[in-house]
């Protein structure tokens, strides 16, 4: 199994990444936008989506998209074929998403909108942190994508404030001050290990 950044030479893949979004709403019942062929296609062409292939079979997909400025990026579509799901693969598709995102848009907040326990899960390990819409993008264009969600009347009656996904945000600034809170607690951990060690060994 390799999982690659999209380019051209993927276009082939553009229906059934589409059909397979489309039949995985309708048998899973909940929301998720749908997304044509042409929609694809776009996100292949521009670096900004991995693909994962079982030799020439399709096996999953995610793409970025760059919302208010560049100040938010989400990764959505995430989408592994039902022959190839509860192998672990999801997670690396993610995972692979998320450094991408990191990489090209270090300074953007990431985010994402699900109904999926997976996701949750998965965005959690990540260090995403689940929060209200107010703090996602106000970007008119991500919201429209929620159209074609069959739950995106709640979303109009809420004035876009709630709706039935949840929220979740990796902000990288929070991320850094915590790595550097934690890395402060552990040294202060070793520090105090050391000095219990060196006093036992001084009073011997
Ligand atoms: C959701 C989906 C992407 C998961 O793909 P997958 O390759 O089977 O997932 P993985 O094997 O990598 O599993 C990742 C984690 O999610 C959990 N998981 C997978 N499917 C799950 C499900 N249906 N319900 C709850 N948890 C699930 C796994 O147990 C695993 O967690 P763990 O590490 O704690 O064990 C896949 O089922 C799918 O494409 N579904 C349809 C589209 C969809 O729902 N996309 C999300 C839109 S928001």
């Amino acid at each position: 199994m390799e999982i690659i950044i999209a380019n051209e030479s993927h276009f082939k893949y553009a229906k059934i990444i589409s059909d397979t979004i489309s039949e995985s709403a309708k048998v899973r019942g909940t929301g998720i936008a749908q997304r044509t062929p042409e929609y694809i296609i776009k996100r292949l062409e521009n670096g900004n989506a991995v693909i994962a292939l079982e030799g020439d079979q399709f096996a999953g997909f995610c793409y970025i998209e760059v919302w208010g400025h560049k100040k938010f990026v989400a990764n959505s579509g995430l989408i592994v074929h039902p022959d190839f799901r509860n192998q672990g693969l999801a997670k690396k598709i993610k995972k692979a998403i998320f450094e991408l995102s990191k990489q090209k848009f270090p300074d953007a907040k990431i985010f994402g909108i699900t109904t999926g326990l997976a996701v949750m899960k998965m965005n959690y390990e990540l260090g995403y942190k689940p929060v209200t819409f107010s703090e996602l993008t106000e970007d008119p264009a991500f919201w429209k994508g929620c159209q074609t969600c069959k739950n995106f009347d709640v979303l109009t009656r809420t004035d876009q404030k709630m709706c039935l996904c949840t929220g979740m945000l990796y902000d990288p600034v929070a991320a850094k001050s915590e790595e550097k809170k934690v890395n402060a607690k552990s040294f202060k951990r070793l520090k105090s290990i050391k000095e219990h060690l060196f006093l036992k060994r001084k009073n011997k």
